[in-house]
């Protein structure tokens, strides 16, 4: 494939008013519309309650979410720490109505994407439910109610991407051989490959911590099948033989099986399933545009070996930098049907596609320059949630992902989106560790304080990759005067990011 031509990227700061905006996404041929102004007060849409829908008997009281984000800084038993503590915090301050899962907790010590990622079982009981009673106690002091706030606590088992007992040492289980990512993530043989007996011993352990997060009162669990984890490879599954594989019907049997074992143990928990929608193969660095101390823009790995590619889920099987929704609205509408209340879309995975999954500036470590303007990826996203909205049963609350990077614009395409109904309800990651209030000063006081927007730096993915906690580096002081920012700073010079 010839290599592309380094990109200019125009930057968001630079765009000074509403009108250059728009003038700079004509000028990328997208599609991303926004309003005007920030609305402040009972008029602005990002304000108003979904009506409707209740989850665990609560209206939902505004129109953000706050996404799952991991800290790899729980203990090595799966506990919280004071970092972990003071995210739930921040999460509850933000003003968002919906707490999306928190972060990723493993099912099972094995399924740990990092030694220090979160366990959701009965020993750890205690902190979730501290954790879950930290985050109410600040949402109150600041905005009083909480009868409209709903906290979900995000169930996962990372497969591919597992490193449970060594930061640096991938230890993947997997649904099925993959001819690009077996490679890079170290899957040599297929004793890696969960068998069917094993797979139906894991489902028991969702349906257990289910039942953890139910008794410390999360308000609903969600399902993680998104980013390359094993729920999410399993939806991909085409080339596995037996029950999990091969047949759409096959590729959601675990998602149907875990649902009823929830309700047949008689909990009555609500349920929400996190997406990736669509996905692309993996991307690398452009070799011949890569020097020392400078990553090259991402190409997509050589696929033409793996035609038909039938190694993901939501991608166009004779084209793979293409999506292909077909199978997307069809599990969404099965979704609905078994009972799940929220779904939460996302695209990609940051492990091998990351400029589809959180589009940035500044690459993470083990990423790559932009292919594309960031906000390609972002009308994506945006836009794919909008067509599934327009399909989905309307008692399925949607919200949509990848919203960090409009920076200033934010309040104004969130509004656009929400008012226009393409998606009920705006989540927000990256944002949030820089700025948790983003959204309750858009629709308190009508304006942001520009000094703590994110600028997707990628800080925050670039020190887990590297065995360090995530944070807000750059404009969290709790990070910026950590021990950890300083080697932070010699990895991002030895990756050339
Ligand atoms: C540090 C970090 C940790 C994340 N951890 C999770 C996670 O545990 N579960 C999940 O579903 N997504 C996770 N994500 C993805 C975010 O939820 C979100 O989809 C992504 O950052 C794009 O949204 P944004 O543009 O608002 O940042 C994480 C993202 C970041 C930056
Ligand atoms: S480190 Fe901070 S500024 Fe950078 S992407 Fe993460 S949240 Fe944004």
């Amino acid at each position: 494939m010839a290599s592309a031509e380094p990109l200019k990227i125009t930057r968001i700061p630079s765009l000074k008013t509403v009108a250059d905006f728009r003038k700079h996404v004509t000028s990328l041929g997208i599609e991303l519309p926004c309003e005007d102004n920030i609305v402040a007060g009972v008029e602005s849409p990002l304000g108003k309650a979904i009506e409707g829908v209740t989850i665990n008997g609560k209206r939902i009281g505004n129109r953000y979410a706050i996404q799952p984000m991991e800290g790899w800084d729980g203990t090595t038993t799966g506990r919280a720490t004071e970092e972990v503590r003071r995210r739930w915090q921040r999460f509850g301050q933000s003003g968002a109505k919906v707490i999306y899962g928190g972060e990723a907790m493993a099912i099972r010590p094995d399924g740990r994407a990092n030694p220090n990622q979160l366990i959701i079982c009965e020993e750890n009981k205690k902190d979730f439910a501290e954790i879950r009673e930290i985050l109410v106690t600040a949402h109150k002091e600041r905005f009083g109610n909480t009868d409209d706030l709903v906290i979900g606590f995000q169930l996962t088992h990372s497969g591919r991407f597992c490193k449970p007992n060594d930061k640096f040492r991938t230890e993947p289980r997997v649904a099925y051989r993959h001819p690009i990512l077996d490679k890079k993530f170290k899957v040599t043989s297929d004793d890696q490959i969960f068998t069917d007996d094993e797979i139906d011993r894991l489902i028991e352990k969702y349906i257990e911590a289910a039942k953890v997060a139910r008794d410390v009162g999360a308000d609903f669990v969600d399902l993680k099948h998104c980013h390359g984890y094993l729920l999410h490879e399993f939806l991909g599954a085409h080339t596995r033989p037996g029950k999990y594989g091969g047949s759409f019907e096959n590729r959601t049997r675990i998602l149907r099986d875990i649902v009823q074992g929830i309700r047949a143990g008689g909990n009555k928990i609500d349920i929400g399933v996190r997406v990736s929608a669509f996905d692309f193969v993996p991307f690398k660095p452009d070799p011949a545009q890569s020097q020392p101390g400078k990553l090259g823009p991402g190409i997509p790995e050589d696929f033409s070996h793996c035609l038909p590619y039938r190694y993901g889920f939501g991608v166009n099987p004779n084209n793979p930098v293409e999506y292909d929704l077909t199978e997307a609205f069809q599990f969404v509408q099965l979704c609905a049907q078994v009972g799940v209340k929220i779904v939460n879309l996302s695209g990609g995975s940051p492990y091998y596609n990351p400029h589809i999954q959180r589009p940035a500036i500044y690459p993470p470590s083990d990423g790559y320059q932009p292919p594309e303007d960031p906000l390609v990826g972002v009308a994506r996203q945006i836009n794919v949630a909008r067509q599934i909205r327009a399909k989905a049963p309307k008692e399925l609350v949607i919200i949509g992902t990848a919203y960090s990077y409009l920076q200033e614009y934010l309040p104004h395409v969130a509004q656009y989106v929400v008012r226009n109904g393409w998606a009920d309800m705006i989540g927000l990651g990256r944002m949030v560790l820089a700025y948790p209030g983003i959204l309750a000063d858009a629709t308190g006081k009508g304006e942001l304080e520009k000094k703590f927007i994110c600028r997707t730096f990628s800080d925050c993915t670039t020190a887990p990759r590297n065995g360090i906690i995530s944070g807000c580096y750059p404009l969290d002081k709790y990070y910026a005067t950590k021990p950890e920012n300083q080697k932070l700073k010699e990895v991002k010079k030895a990756a050339g990011v």
